[in-house]
């Protein structure tokens, strides 16, 4: 993903958005952000999408994420297209949707599509693919993803993530494969078996000495 990599610093820009003006670190303020674009406006995938993303608000709020998507279109025609997605989700998308038809912010954040010639506006300038950028308080890119124009995303999943880096951040652990909140952790490889794990993880379970589960710890003060 360009320059852009995991630790990299997201860089900060101002945008014109659905909810007027912003400078992008100021308005993340001290929350985590799922910044994420989409190909264009008025299409079906991405309706799909700004729905999904829209209902699951709730699961986002509760994680102090603050979501904000962008395409290559101006916010005029993001409004429009808003009345479309409120109406075939149900819901009503409350989050910020940046207008970036210079694409200026879709360069800086290397989210063009160079694989999919038809994703392309109406002079043969590319739209972006489904970027996805998962960023900490401190503003530091913590997840990328880029799927293609064809593929919509799976908003559980990036819950799941965001669930694994923010348990991450606060116990000396890991998340396995396919793993979900309240299932068992893995211990982290730095800390030593024995008594420092059995001090952070009363019980854990050695599978192989590389390999040391632990219920969840967040229901445990001292871990
Ligand atoms: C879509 O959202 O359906 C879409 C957008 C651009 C290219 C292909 C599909």
């Amino acid at each position: 993903m360009g320059n852009l990599r995991l630790g990299s610093t997201a860089p900060d820009f101002e945008a014109e958005t659905t909810h007027g003006k912003i400078k992008f670190h100021d308005w993340a303020g001290d929350s985590w952000v799922v910044l994420f674009s989409h190909p264009d406006d008025f299409t079906p995938v991405c309706t799909t999408e700004l729905g999904a993303a829209s209902v699951n608000q709730g699961e986002f709020d509760k994680r102090n994420v603050k979501l904000i998507g962008l395409s290559a279109n101006d916010v005029n025609s993001h409004n429009e297209w808003i009345k479309d997605i409120n109406e075939i989700s149900g819901g009503e998308l409350k989050f910020p949707i940046i207008g970036d038809k210079d694409r200026s912010i879709s360069t800086t954040y290397d989210m063009l599509d160079y694989q999919d010639a038809t994703n392309v506006d109406a002079k043969g300038m590319p739209f972006t693919v489904r970027t996805v950028f998962v960023i900490d308080p401190a503003k530091k890119i913590r997840l990328t993803l880029a799927y293609p124009a064809s593929t919509g995303r799976n908003f559980a999943e990036i819950i799941r993530v965001i669930d694994s880096l923010q348990m991450g951040d606060k116990y000396r652990i890991t998340t396995p494969v396919n793993w979900q909140k309240g299932d068992k952790v893995i211990v982290h490889p730095s800390v030593k078996s024995g008594e420092e794990a059995e001090k952070l993880f009363p019980g854990y379970e050695t599978v192989k000495p590389y390999l040391r589960f632990a219920a969840d710890p967040s229901t445990r003060a001292s871990a």
